[in-house]
């Protein structure tokens, strides 16, 4: 939610505004958190960037964002028409203290962090005075960064540590079915994937479930057997105590003459921890269900994360699972919904059918593209059934290889522009789910149909929302 702050009167010192900047929530987690912390000694209040204006920013007192970067070093959706508007802008900060934590990935080597470290120049280059120097984040089990974090925020009266400002550990979910749901397709394998959490869990539709992919066990026990090791010796990693065979089974395992005479504490602060993997919520709780497309690489070798879950893991097997809740995705409300998508990106676009479908809301509207309509049409049954029930009032669907020239959902966008736009008059929203490309595609197409303003107002507003990788 978005309010407006700061707007008249005089500045009160030490109160403290945090502005986030999140795609798929992780950003948005440690804003709240980072106010929680603050809370006890100043005023806070925490908003979302994209809200606010360049002048709003000015009178805040002192400004702490939180910001994650996305596509090629741009910002999250909700803040694209704030970089584009505002930070055009040569705004003056006099007065202004502020600071940034830039949430990134360093395998976008160029583009790391990105958005906020040019946030972070914008607001120097407007003379603001920065508490500190930019905190860059590389992934989510970055302590050393979330350590510095919060130190700064403990020199401004908080009382935290960077392991309190950490994701929880992963937990243990059992891999009960593993499906292949396109034989024969052109193309790459797709997987139903369901598992079982083993204590409570629970999410809504537009979540993420964040997967670490494992070395297969009888690999890791012949390591530990062939190096004497004790895998239930416990090792403070990546910010929580973790047991060694553990710690083996998610990294890269080394070879024997890395290990040989060395200190295992040294050993285990120089493995090379498998980076998770996020995966879109394609159900309702209890039982997740995922849709995996197998990646198989130039050299013929599987994904890692997808590999794992779609062909080492075993069923009845242990999977570590981190659920991720994704504001930015979850159900704005129980209004008229277009939801569009290709290929895996049906996974997101499933959970808020069926969440539809079970609150018996209806006047959704699936655009969907893939590959074949023979292979392909993965869940077919339920796209039947919620015709039949009224979830789905409108069902339109393209499959690439079946007719010349190819056709992508984003044609089927361009050609019911009209409709769509009379949707989207009647307060529709919009979730777009499934791979950079397609969603590119399908944004320039709704900016040919209903224009550049019309989708900032409506991200805005909450009502275009996407889960794109
Ligand atoms: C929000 C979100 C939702 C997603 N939802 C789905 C979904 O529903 N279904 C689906 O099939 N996929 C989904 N994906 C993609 C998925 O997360 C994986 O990228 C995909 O399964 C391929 O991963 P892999 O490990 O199998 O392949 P790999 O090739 O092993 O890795 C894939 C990617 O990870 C990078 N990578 C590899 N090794 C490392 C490393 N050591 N450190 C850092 N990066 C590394 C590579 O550059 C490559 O981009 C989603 C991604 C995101 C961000
Ligand atoms: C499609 C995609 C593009 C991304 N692009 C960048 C990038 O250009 N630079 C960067 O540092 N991180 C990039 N990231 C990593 C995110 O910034 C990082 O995962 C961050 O923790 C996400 O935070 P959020 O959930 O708040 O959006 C990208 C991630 C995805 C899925």
């Amino acid at each position: 939610m978005v309010f407006s702050l700061f707007r008249s009167g005089p500045r009160k010192a030490g109160k403290i505004l945090v502005a986030f900047a999140s795609q798929t929530g992780a950003a948005e987690r440690i804003a709240w958190l980072t106010a929680n912390a603050l809370a006890g000694a100043r005023p806070v209040k925490v908003t979302a960037l994209g809200g606010l204006t360049a002048a709003e920013l000015a009178q805040a007192g002192t400004l702490l964002v939180v910001t994650s970067t996305y596509g090629a070093g741009e910002a999250p959706d909700t803040a694209r028409a704030f970089a584009r508007k505002q930070m055009a802008l040569a705004a003056s900060f006099k007065g202004l203290d502020y600071a940034v934590l830039a949430l990134g990935d360093r395998k976008y080597d160029a583009t790391f962090c990105g958005f906020g470290r040019e946030l972070d120049r914008w607001l120097a280059k407007g003379k603001a005075k920065r508490l500190f120097e930019i905190v860059c984040v590389n992934g989510d089990d970055d302590d050393a960064a979330m350590g510095r974090w919060a130190g700064q925020l403990n020199q401004l009266g908080a009382a935290t540590s960077g392991a309190a400002l950490m994701p929880g550990a992963p937990r243990d979910w059992t891999l009960v079915e593993r499906r292949l749901l396109n034989a024969g397709s052109p193309g790459g394998e797709a997987w139903h994937v369901a598992l079982t959490p083993r204590d409570d869990a629970t999410w809504i539709a537009g979540d993420i479930a964040e997967v670490w992919p494992r070395n297969a066990q009888d690999s890791v026990d012949a390591f530990l057997e062939r190096h004497r090791l004790n895998g239930e010796l416990s090792f403070k990693w990546h910010g929580h105590w973790t047991f060694l065979r553990d710690i083996i089974a998610h990294s890269r395992l080394p070879n024997d003459h890395e290990v040989e005479g060395v200190a295992l504490e040294w050993l285990v602060q120089r493995l090379e921890a498998f980076v998770p993997r996020e995966y879109s919520i394609a159900s309702l709780p209890p039982r997740m269900e995922l849709l995996v497309r197998k990646a198989v690489k130039n050299d013929g070798s599987i994904g890692l994360g997808s590999g794992w879950l779609t062909q080492v893991a075993e069923v009845g097997g242990v999977v570590k699972l981190r659920l991720r809740p994704n504001p930015n995705f979850q159900p704005p409300n129980d209004g008229p919904m277009i939801l569009i998508g290709a290929g895996t990106g049906m996974a997101g676009l499933r959970a808020h059918l069926l969440h539809r479908a079970r609150k018996k809301i209806g006047g959704a509207w699936l655009l969907l593209g893939e590959r074949s309509a023979a292979h392909d049409l993965y869940y077919a049954d339920d796209i039947k059934a919620w015709q039949a029930d009224g979830t789905l009032e409108k069902t339109d669907l393209v499959f690439s290889r079946d007719s010349e020239p190819k056709r992508y959902v984003q044609h089927l966008v361009a050609e019911q522009g009209v409709e769509i736009c009379a949707w989207l008059d009647r307060g529709t929203s919009l979730m777009v789910c499934g791979g950079l490309e397609m969603a590119a595609g399908v944004q320039d197409a709704l900016v040919t149909i209903c224009g550049q303003e019309k989708l900032d107002q409506m991200t805005q507003d909450g009502l275009y929302r996407r889960d794109i990788y």
